[in-house]
């Protein structure tokens, strides 16, 4: 326990110099803790930038390779590939998500063919990319239809994993798909393909800016509110996270991130197993343009980095991690 007494205790005097400073450091950050998300889209040789993310772009694939080059310079663990698919593709059911050549399936085969092991590949598991409405899974009278809907994400984790995807992530929150997809894989040889269950996933506002970047800010309905959780809740949190890990997930995701710090705690302190952050893009988009508007020094991607660290996470989800060793230097 905490003891001592001033004046002969003085907390100030380990902090007096910088390599006292640094010898009692309690937590940090490498590149080993970050993930990239990689918006994908089609065309040829185009960059294309997002409005309301500063320096975070859509790639089309012959681009690919100069991002996860990049990746593996900076010695990122794992990437996250994320579609924005063009309205022509989307319909109600959200079909092209099991379109074996669409954006996601055709990045995974270039990056396992070029790469192989060197770099981990996540997916999501959801609909909203490719729904006409915008919503993870099927629609029925303003509702989100649970069972119906995990029929189609276990044969879109099946596509997937056959392609070479090695973390499957649900972002689903549908009740029970975890379970569900672990058998599927399994049954069909896919017994080491990971699931990375986004289990902690609250209907956010934080999100606003994903949705401009994958295409699906001017469809979506109504909100998420009847899967996604109500942020006035923490226990409801643990109970998820109880679901899935008995439904076999790997590891479990909390989104978003920085409001969420005590959840992550929380769950690491309750569970002990790798609990991931998603840094989602309004997070990003606030950080990036209150610096860019001189509001606040660079210095808050840091500070706010480090506090998924303290608050528990193994891994944080970042569209800073492209350029996390100059962040880190
Ligand atoms: C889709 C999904 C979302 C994000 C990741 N996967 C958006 C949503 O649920 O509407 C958000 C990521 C971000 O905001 O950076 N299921």
């Amino acid at each position: 326990m905490i003891t001592g007494k001033y004046p002969s205790l003085r907390l100030r005097r380990s902090r007096k110099n910088d390599w006292s400073r640094r010898l009692i450091e309690e937590n940090n950050l490498t590149s080993n803790d970050f993930i990239l998300p990689i918006f994908l889209m089609n065309g040829k040789n185009k960059r294309q930038s997002i409005k309301s993310m500063p320096d975070v772009y859509r790639y089309t694939l012959d681009k690919l390779s100069f991002v996860i080059d990049k990746a593996i310079k900076n010695n990122l663990p794992m990437v996250a590939l994320f579609p924005y698919t063009q309205n022509n593709k989307k319909n109600s059911l959200g079909t092209e998500a099991l379109n074996e050549d669409n954006l996601v399936c055709k990045a995974i085969h270039l990056i396992k063919k070029k790469y192989k092991n060197e770099i981990g590949i996540m997916c999501d598991v959801a609909l909203d990319p490719y729904t006409s409405h915008g919503h993870d899974g099927l629609l029925k009278s303003g509702y989100i239809l649970n069972d119906e809907t995990i029929e189609i994400l276990i044969n879109q984790s099946l596509l997937q994993a056959q392609i070479g995807c090695d973390v499957l992530a649900p972002s689903d929150m549908m009740d029970g798909r975890i379970g569900k997809i672990r058998r599927a894989l399994d049954k069909n040889g896919y017994k080491m393909t990971q699931i990375l269950s986004y289990a902690v996933k609250y209907a956010s506002s934080f999100y606003g800016p994903f949705r401009d970047a994958v295409g699906s800010k001017g469809l979506l309905k109504g909100n998420k509110k009847n899967y996604q959780m109500d942020f006035k809740n923490s226990d409801e949190a643990l109970r998820e996270v109880a679901l899935d890990i008995k439904e076999g997930a790997d590891m479990v995701m909390v989104k978003p991130g920085l409001p969420y710090l005590d959840i992550i705690s929380s769950i690491k302190q309750n569970f002990r197993i790798p609990v991931m952050a998603y840094q989602v893009s309004g997070e990003y988009s606030l950080l990036a343009n209150g610096i860019k508007k001189g509001l606040v020094s660079k210095e808050i991607i840091i500070e706010s980095l480090v506090a998924f660290k303290r608050a528990g996470a193994n891994a944080i989800v970042s569209y800073y991690s492209d350029r996390i060793n100059d962040i880190l230097k």
